[in-house]
């Protein structure tokens, strides 16, 4: 359990190297087990579910080893389809790419239902479809274990998703790489991270096409062949620093990004009244403290729409906005827990099912809050640095899942953060 305390009302200046997307990383580990060379993966986030899936990883045989610390080399040659536990999968949503991956490299998958945030009801009943659509059958154990096999090897088919989702798109992509024949996946999420992992994919050898539309084709091959692969920068990442930017006024700036990726966030900045400045690879957002925001309307969608990892920092930064901002979360059922956190601050924030009514105090005040998610809990870190006096955060783990050590790099922009153990 960490204990941040937050003294708000510092204005941020200066600059932060953005890292690697986790929601690439986490779908391009399990894809090594796809290929029996080594494959270098660079630009590596230092977050805890990426070290978790590269423990899980090496439980199951594979070799790792770290060339530096955003490096690494891995040779799954000699790794074995053991069944993947509960405790590793506790919170990691993305363990459910074990299944496709082991099912390409072994025909065979057994792997605990994923954990993760809790949003709600989050069912993956598309991947299974999709696994069931190339051949595969898949059962649900009593016990909460995912048992997916493909006697007769997997064959390309196929497959429309019902609802557009991120993790059946990488899902299914991972388990038709190395089937026979086509596979085509319409209604596919269009997410950066889709396209990276296909990316790193093709640079193995596979054959897909369309990532990043709604339609994707994979050609099934014999094998894959060892590479080496950089991974994208973390859109919602960058995007947390630019809300908290917004939010505290002044300029910061995040490097190493691809701004169209950001392009969704930064348009709801403008709109809020920063000063948004794009170049190659950074953005730069600018806002002086002593201008009202503008309320906003945010609608989260699949990409290109506003991503919903992004709706909590977005929602802190809206706090003292001028104005009713309203919010409506169109992927999961429950993503307001923050906001009940933020009334602790004094912000005005009602919800009605999916909408969530923002009005906009002239003035927060530090609170005790407690996070309950990964993004949720970034979000009361910018709501905290906007408050008036102290604020004491308790987290049990979750910033550190999606963030390479936050409290550093906000202080180093001048924020007022420090995490102590609990007392
Ligand atoms: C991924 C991301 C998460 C992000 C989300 C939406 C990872 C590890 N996590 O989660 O950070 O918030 O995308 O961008 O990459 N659904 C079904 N059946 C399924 C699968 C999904 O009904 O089989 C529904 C979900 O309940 C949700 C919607 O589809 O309402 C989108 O979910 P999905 O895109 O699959 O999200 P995740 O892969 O869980």
């Amino acid at each position: 359990m960490e204990q941040y305390i937050i003294n708000g009302g510092c204005e941020l200046h200066g600059s932060v190297p953005i890292s690697g997307a986790k929601n690439a990383a986490l779908g391009i580990f399990p894809a090594v087990f796809l290929c029996q060379d080594t494959c270098r993966i660079e630009n590596l986030p230092q977050i805890s579910d990426v070290h978790n899936m590269l423990d899980i990883l090496s439980s199951m045989g594979a070799h790792i080893r770290y060339l530096n610390k955003n490096a690494v080399e891995i040779n799954t040659a000699h790794a074995q389809n053991l069944p993947t536990p509960y405790e590793m999968v506790r919170r990691l949503r993305a363990s459910y790419y074990l299944i496709g991956a082991l099912l390409g490299r072994f025909g065979k998958a057994e792997v605990a239902l994923p954990g993760g945030c809790d949003f709600g009801f989050r069912p993956i009943d598309q991947h299974i479809k999709g696994f069931e659509a190339l051949g595969a059958t898949v059962q649900i154990t009593e016990g909460g274990i995912v048992q997916a096999e493909a006697k007769e090897g997997l064959v390309g088919d196929s497959v429309y998703l019902d609802v557009v989702s991120v993790g059946a798109t990488m899902n299914i992509m991972l388990a038709a790489v190395l089937a026979k024949g086509q596979t085509v996946i319409e209604n596919a999420a269009r997410e950066p991270h889709i396209v990276d992992l296909a990316n790193f994919l093709n640079t193995m050898g596979a054959d897909i096409t369309g990532a990043g539309t709604d339609v994707i084709k994979i050609r099934g091959v014999e094998r894959l062949r060892g590479c080496t692969y950089s991974i994208i920068p973390d859109q919602i990442e960058a995007g947390t620093y630019l809300a908290l930017a917004t939010a505290t006024g002044e300029e910061v700036t995040v490097t190493g990004v691809i701004p169209k990726h950001l392009e969704s966030i930064t348009a709801k900045l403008s709109e809020m009244g920063a000063e948004v400045i794009e170049e190659d690879d950074s953005v730069t957002v600018r806002r002086s403290k002593n201008e009202r925001l503008h309320r906003i309307n945010v609608k989260t969608q699949p990409y290109p729409g506003f991503p919903t990892d992004a709706q909590p920092p977005l929602m802190a930064a809206c706090l003292r906005a001028k104005g009713t901002t309203v919010f409506t979360e169109n992927i999961f059922t429950n993503r307001y827990r923050h906001a009940e956190e933020f009334r602790r601050l004094g912000a005005a924030v009602s919800i009605e099912g999916r909408v969530a009514y923002v009005t906009g105090v002239e003035r927060l005040t530090g609170a005790p809050l407690t996070a309950s998610d990964l993004r949720g809990g970034a979000a009361m870190l910018v709501a905290g640095l906007c408050a008036e006096g102290a604020t004491e955060l308790l987290d049990d783990g979750y910033i550190d899942r999606g963030y390479d050590r936050f409290d550093a790099c906000l202080s180093a922009l001048g924020a007022d953060v420090r995490c102590a153990a609990p007392r």
